[in-house]
Parts: C-alpha cells; structure tokens; sequence
C-alpha cells in the first residue's frame, strides 16, 4: 500500500478527486495517509475531515527560517511514513532540502502543456489569465515531478483541453480541471504505486 502525503493550499479539488479514485477503487494500493495545508482556511482541510484523513496546517510565517519550516514538513511527512508527496494545487515554492529528501518522489500538478505558462508566478487563473492573452487553441495539465526549477522537473503525464472563443479564465480553469486534472493525477499515483515510473535524465518512460 503506498502511503501518500498530499500538499494543498486551496480548494482541494484535485485532492478531492485523489480520494474519488481511492473511494472508487480506480486508484487501488494507495492511502492519503496525510493532508498539509498551508492555509488555515483551505477548503480541503474539511474534505479532509469528511473522510476521515488526518490533517494538519503547517505555514512557512509560523518559523523562523525556511529551513526550520522544510524540517518541520520533512518531519511530519516521515512521522507518518509517507512515500509519494502529491503537490496537489500546492502554492508554496519548496526548499532543496525538502526536495532531496524526497527525491523523484514528490509530483505536482500544473494547469497548463508545460514549457508553456509555467514557472514563477504562473500559479492557479494566473495561468488561465496568460493563456486566454496569448490565444494559444490547445492547453492543457501536467503532472511532473517535482526539481528545484520551478515546474522545470520531468514530466510525467499531459493532458491537452480546447480553448473556446468566449472562454473566461474561470470557466477555462473548471475544463482543464473536468477535463485533464482530475483524470491524470490519480492515473500518475497509480503508475507510481505500482512502481511503473521509471526517471531517466528529464524523461519518465512508463513501464
Ligand atoms: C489547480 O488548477 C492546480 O493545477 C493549480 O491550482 C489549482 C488548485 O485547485 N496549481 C498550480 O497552479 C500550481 N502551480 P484545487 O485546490 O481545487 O485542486
């Protein structure tokens, strides 16, 4: 059974489709062992309480240094014995401590075809904002794994989503959500509890 810890800031929404798959045994051998929010009002904190998931508000402003916070996270996320680290909606940028201590074990999800709208400050309807200013056709999410680049580690599964002409930022964020987030990232933890991702380089071949 693989363990996971998920990393939230926000709605949950992607976390909520982590425990539909779980619930609906499309995502088996896999327990959400952990819930970390940085926010204290994150919606997910209730999804979380719905079903019974332990979870926890862990914020950068409650430490001294950012390395005192990534002990703390490294610390609770050993404590309990998590072994895939979901950044599911995750608005933090993460230290290199906490990245190396879970090496190409920690994945994030990005709501765009990443090269493209990624990096810093492309967080959330951000993203959606750029893509609808460009007029790119297609876009789309990836799940990656997580480097010390912002959104620059290997990439291990995209989804593509049709721009419409009189998308919104709002209504272009819900169909990549309906439309590639939800289905992706409990498909990626899938491949990752049955040890069929293999990272070579900046490549993930799929076994
Ligand atoms: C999702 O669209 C996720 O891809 C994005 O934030 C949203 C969180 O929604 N993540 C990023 O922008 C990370 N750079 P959720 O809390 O409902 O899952």
């Amino acid at each position: 059974m693989l363990k996971v810890g998920v990393l939230v800031s926000g709605g949950g929404t992607n976390f909520q489709a982590i425990i539909n798959a779980i619930e609906s045994e499309k995502l088996k051998d896999t327990k959400i062992v952990t819930l970390v929010s940085s926010n204290p009002n994150a919606y997910a904190l209730e999804r979380a309480k719905k079903h019974n998931i332990d979870a926890v508000c862990i914020r950068k402003k409650d430490y001294e240094t950012d390395i005192l916070y990534q002990k703390s996270l490294i610390e609770h996320m050993r404590s309990k014995q998590v072994e895939l680290v979901v950044m599911a909606g995750f608005m933090v940028v993460i230290g290199s401590l906490f990245i190396k201590e879970f090496e190409n074990k920690i994945i994030n999800i990005h709501p765009s075809l990443i090269p493209s709208f990624c990096g810093n400050g492309y967080y959330g309807l951000k993203v959606h904002e750029a893509v609808l200013e460009k007029g790119v056709k297609v876009t789309g999410a990836t799940v990656h794994f997580v480097t010390e680049e912002t959104d620059g580690g290997p990439i291990i599964m995209q989804k593509p989503v049709t721009v419409l002409e009189d998308d919104t930022p709002e209504q272009l964020q819900k169909r990549v959500m309906e439309e590639a987030e939800w289905e992706i990232l409990p498909n990626v933890i899938q491949l990752f509890a049955h040890n069929r991702l293999k990272v070579i380089g900046n490549h993930v071949k799929i076994l």
